[in-house]
């Protein structure tokens, strides 16, 4: 069978919040668990949307905080797909405070990889990537290296 192809905006997701109370730590600033659990909410559907298929979280990282989300700000992730191997796709994650005139400040920057399985777990191949754009491009490439760096980390087993 051909290989499928799809682009980055068929699968883009974003997700908006209005911070509440609960979603806060001790200091009264959004609680990083919270942000890490809506990270791979996001990433996932990103993921399922891109393969069609069910997903599972391979690993997150580059979860750099830039800054914190107080109570009554709006909080929105952006996900997309920068780069896919075989079975596995690189989704990053920017999370943003809007304030009230729709200006954006990123507070968090993610890459997630999700590894696309079948009713058994075991992975199964995912559509390709059509890396139109300039950014798209410079992504593809940064998420090559990511992809490379993650093989040589579990080879020396971390
Ligand atoms: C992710 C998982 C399905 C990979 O299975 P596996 O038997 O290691 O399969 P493979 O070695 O063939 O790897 C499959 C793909 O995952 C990628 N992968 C596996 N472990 C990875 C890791 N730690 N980091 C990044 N990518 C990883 C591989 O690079 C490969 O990608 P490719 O096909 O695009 O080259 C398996 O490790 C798993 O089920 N892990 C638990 C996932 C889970 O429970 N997540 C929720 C955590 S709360």
């Amino acid at each position: 069978m051909d290989k499928r192809y799809k682009r980055v905006s068929d699968s883009q997701t974003e997700q908006t919040y209005l911070m509440r109370h609960s979603y806060l730590n001790g200091y009264g600033n959004l609680f990083g668990g919270q942000l890490m659990s809506w990270i791979d909410e996001i990433a996932s559907i990103v993921a399922m949307r891109h393969s069609e298929a069910d997903i599972t979280t391979a690993a997150i990282d580059n979860l750099n905080f830039k800054e914190g989300a107080n109570v009554n700000d709006v909080i929105v992730l952006r996900g997309k797909i920068t780069h896919v191997g075989t079975t596995s796709m690189e989704v990053r994650v920017d999370t943003y405070v809007e304030n009230r005139h729709g200006m954006r400040k990123v507070i968090n920057r993610a890459y997630v990889v999700m590894v696309a399985v079948d009713e058994n777990h075991h992975p199964i191949s995912v559509p390709g990537l059509l890396v139109e754009t300039e950014t798209e491009k410079v992504e593809w490439e940064g998420g090559v290296k990511r992809y490379q760096l993650r093989k040589k980390r579990r080879v020396e087993g971390f």
